[in-house]
């Protein structure tokens, strides 16, 4: 690729042709390059079982090939046809209380519905077939951000099938599922409905009476998703196999296992909208977890918001700076692209206030219109400076969405526990430190790092203890936390004192584990040395008994005053560290420093906290990113020479270089 690309979701099939024009010459001013189409043009299409009609699309496309835009080219088929649901009620889905859908809102059908997979793959391969020629086709775009769930017949028999083909006995279901335990054994394969709200669930999707069905729904409905990937994947495959083929994540979604998408797609690609104006460390996260899917290749930011969003109770607009300084955070994290949703404000329907480049009145002088702008102007005369470029990474953080899911599922020690929350406050605590971080699946190997963090590593698969030991046996720092180490594949507690698989490494066993109200703190004490001090910890209190590790804090408070909260066990030439409850940032960007000072992990800019650094690396170049994310002004402290591509300076080391408010500096050497 020439440029990052620049541009997004674009409808045009929503307007009239004189519309198109007024487009086209604001896409030229703000130098778009890419526009995605056909997201939402089923309906248009198809009219009955056997009545296409692509006029609108092949004007669409004749029209931006001779505009020369890229196309994401999307199969359409996230919003079935409304007459398709009346003619086969089978493609709406029945949610989790058990209500059976009727046509309405999108990404509303059945993915074990026979006649949806006979359409949707019937509409991928015609679209393939009818445009796959086009040369300005950059990649296919399936269906659009799948998920959610559905429980409904068709799911219940294909739930069924998946389990057979799983376990093969039921006996063995019998014991993956514990149905000892309340009166539960399965005699046959029909015996087993859906657990939702109307069987295993109360009331709410995380609290289950059996979380070995539960989890195993989850992944089966993932695998269902995929499988309607692969089956539209297959016909885009026969026809143009040379186009790379993505569908646009939605990031930390918990309802897909991106870990096992991820194999199938070409290109990652994933959609940014961040709850608050303050999450520049979740997205830091998230874009390090696309970016880790396919081990460090480049994705594709496929959505942001160029201001504001429509569906939440209050939408704010991002200030000015804002859409720029997070569009190159994505690149800093590894995008390949700066695209968003939407081009052109809707006319009607629920996303008509939902930010777009153009405003309803076609203006080229809004202040969001500028800003796009300014943006396209300077990635044009970026050029292909950092496309393609790979992070190196020293730190891994582990991210896995079975242990998410079972820990999340599981009755007790605490309802307070959100998984991600967790993730992004451990993420945070090294993020501080502008260090490069990946974060990776448990199956990766760990060759590679120095440091490896796996707060609530719950589910202990295969041999991930082993490959942990080995990593800290040759000199690795390995960080976990309360909750790891202690069940199955199946969610049944391994029978050994906790932290069960991870108890040899960690040299301690811990026989209760308190949970208080999160407001509730106790304390960190360390008595001396380069942490001395006290901290807050909360929400989870394991009462640790040493066996080989060294204490390195005590708690403050409770019955338990003075015993162990953090430890550390010597392990071949590296060290296992142990957090029995979480402590409050404060302590862990200290711990964090400690350890990474040990692997001398630094970042060579010297900045004040809300400046952002991480570094792309391709060939002998090096590219720096510094985002000032902090309402006021900064100066940073050079350590190297460098080059800084968007103001054409050049800097030595040592020099102290101010960065404003909300702004990026991009250094090379
Ligand atoms: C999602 C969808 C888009 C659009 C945006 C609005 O990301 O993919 O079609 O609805 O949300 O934020
Ligand atoms: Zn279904």
């Amino acid at each position: 690729m020439e440029k990052i690309l620049f541009g997004g979701d674009y409808n045009p099939e929503q307007w009239p042709r004189d519309i198109w024009t007024e487009d086209m010459n604001l896409f030229e001013e703000a130098h778009i390059d890419t526009v995605t189409v056909g997201v939402f043009t089923w309906a248009l299409i198809q009219s009955g079982e056997d009545t296409y009609d692509f006029s609108i699309m092949d004007e669409i496309m004749e029209r931006l090939h001779a505009e020369k835009k890229k196309v994401c080219l999307a199969t359409g088929t996230a919003a079935h046809p409304a007459w398709m649901a009346k003619k086969y009620p089978e493609v709406t889905r029945v949610d989790f209380e058990g209500r059976k859908h009727t046509f309405g809102q999108r990404h509303n059908s059945c993915p074990n519905s026979p006649v949806y997979q006979q359409y949707s793959q019937a509409m991928a391969r015609k679209m393939a077939e009818r445009y796959g020629k086009y040369d300005n086709i950059i990649a296919w775009h399936i269906n659009n951000e799948y998920g959610g769930i559905c429980y409904c017949d068709l799911c219940a028999k294909a739930f069924r099938n998946w389990l057979q083909a799983k376990y093969k006995t039921i006996e063995k279901l019998n014991e993956a599922w514990y149905t000892t335990f309340w009166s539960h054994h399965f005699y046959d394969w029909d015996e087993i409905v859906v657990p939702n709200a109307l069987s295993e669930h109360y009331g709410r999707e995380n609290v289950t009476a059996f979380q070995g069905i539960s989890l195993d729904y989850l992944r089966f409905n993932s695998d269902s998703m995929l499988a309607n990937f692969i089956g539209e994947k297959k016909h885009l495959k026969e026809i143009t196999p040379d186009l790379p083929v993505t569908t646009n994540m939605m990031g930390l979604y918990k309802t897909l296992d991106y870990f096992k998408w991820a194999k199938h797609l070409d290109i990652i690609s994933w959609d940014n909208y961040p709850p608050t104006m303050q999450s520049q460390a979740r997205m830091a996260l998230t874009h390090d977890l696309m970016r880790g899917l396919k081990q460090g290749q480049p994705f594709w930011l496929m959505e942001q918001t160029p201001s504001t969003t429509a569906c939440r109770d209050v939408n704010p607009v991002k200030r000015p700076g804002v859409m720029r300084l997070w569009s190159y955070q994505a690149v800093a994290h590894g995008s390949d692209s700066v695209l968003f949703f939407q081009m052109r404000h809707s006319k009607g329907a629920s996303e008509k206030y939902h930010g777009a480049i153009i405003n309803h009145g076609g203006r080229n002088d809004t202040r969001v219109f500028k800003e796009v702008k300014q943006l396209g102007q300077e990635l044009t005369l970026l050029g292909d400076a950092v496309v393609g470029a790979r992070t190196k990474a020293k730190v891994a953080l582990l991210f896995d969405w079975d242990s998410w899911w079972a820990v999340e599922l599981s009755d007790g020690p605490t309802r307070h526990l959100s998984y991600q929350q967790t993730m992004i406050h451990y993420y945070q605590g090294l993020y501080k430190h502008n260090i490069s971080i990946d974060v990776i699946s448990i199956d990766q190997d760990l060759d590679q790092y120095d440091v490896v963090l796996a707060p609530l590593l719950h589910m202990m698969k295969e041999q991930l203890h082993q490959k942990i030991e080995r990593f800290v046996e040759r000199g690795g720092s390995f960080i976990t936390t309360y909750l790891s180490g202690i069940v199955d594949e199946n969610d049944q507690a391994i029978l050994e004192d906790r932290p069960g698989l991870l108890k040899n490494l960690l040299g301690i066993r811990i026989d209760e584990t308190d949970t208080l109200e999160p407001t509730v703190t106790n304390e960190i004490c360390i008595q001396d040395g380069d942490l001395k001090g006290t901290y807050d910890c909360r929400l989870i209190f394991d009462v640790i008994q040493l066996e080989g590790a060294e204490a390195v804090a005590a708690y403050g408070k409770e019955f338990y005053a003075q015993t162990p909260v953090i430890t550390k066990n010597r392990f071949g030439k590296g060290d296992a560290w142990y957090l029995g409850s979480q402590p409050d940032l404060p302590f862990l960007e200290k711990l964090f420093k400690k350890i990474l000072d040990k692997h001398q992990i630094v970042c060579s800019i010297e900045a004040e906290d809300g400046v952002e650094i991480t570094e792309r690396h391709k060939g002998d170049k090096t590219y720096v990113f510094v985002m000032n994310h902090q309402e006021a002004e900064t100066e940073i402290v050079l350590g190297e020479d460098y080059y800084s591509l968007l103001t054409k300076k050049s800097h030595k080391a040592g020099e102290k270089v101010k960065v404003a408010s909300k702004d990026v500096l991009i250094f090379e050497n």
